[in-house]
């Protein structure tokens, strides 16, 4: 029984493409715990698409309405919650803060190529839907890995792994 074995959130961080929300439907499934998707949740909430929230409103603004987004998740769930992020959820020092206070942190990591594979075709992504994509991959990875790596309890390579073992990865490491 795999109910028990983390008996707290289970909060999902990594890049984008990583696998984040799959690897949540995943838990999700398996475990019975609730999910919040935070992307998912930001659309709902604001009526539009993230690229439009970029486009209209910039990307502070996006920033702002995400951590406030955290702040409230982390007021309403105490425990046995799955929370997948937005990428750049690690950005901001007080959400890496709130996310080690939100429960068991997972790093999804995966290489900039398989993250360029994932994420080329997909325009809903407005920081990665340029020109210089495969490039601006390396450039912000590069830069977020230490807040990835500060907001984490583990780290998974997910390379080579579908999301059912992920899954199972996650649940085997507590
Ligand atoms: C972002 C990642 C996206 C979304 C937004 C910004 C980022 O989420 O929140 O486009 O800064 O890395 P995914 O990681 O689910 O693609």
């Amino acid at each position: 029984n795999q109910t028990e074995v983390i008996p707290k959130n289970i909060v999902l961080i990594g890049f984008m493409g990583s696998g984040k929300s799959t690897v949540g439907r995943e838990l999700h499934q398996r475990l019975g715990y609730s999910l919040t998707d935070m992307d998912q949740l930001i659309e709902e909430t604001m009526g539009k698409k993230i690229t439009e929230i970029f486009k209209e409103e910039g990307e502070t603004a996006f920033r702002d309405f995400e951590t406030l987004q955290l702040i409230e998740i982390a007021k309403q769930t105490e425990s046995r919650h799955i929370v997948s992020t937005g990428g750049g959820i690690v950005i901001r020092p007080e959400n890496r803060k709130l996310l080690r206070n939100l429960g068991y942190v997972v790093w999804l990591h995966a290489p900039g190529d398989v993250i360029y594979e994932r994420t080329a075709r997909n325009k809903d992504r407005p920081l990665l839907n340029l020109p210089n994509a495969r490039e601006r991959i390396d450039t912000l990875m590069a830069e977020r890995e230490p807040w990835y790596c500060e907001a984490a309890h583990l780290k998974i390579d997910t390379a080579g792994l579908d999301s059912k073992e992920i899954a199972t990865g996650i649940l085997e490491s507590a």
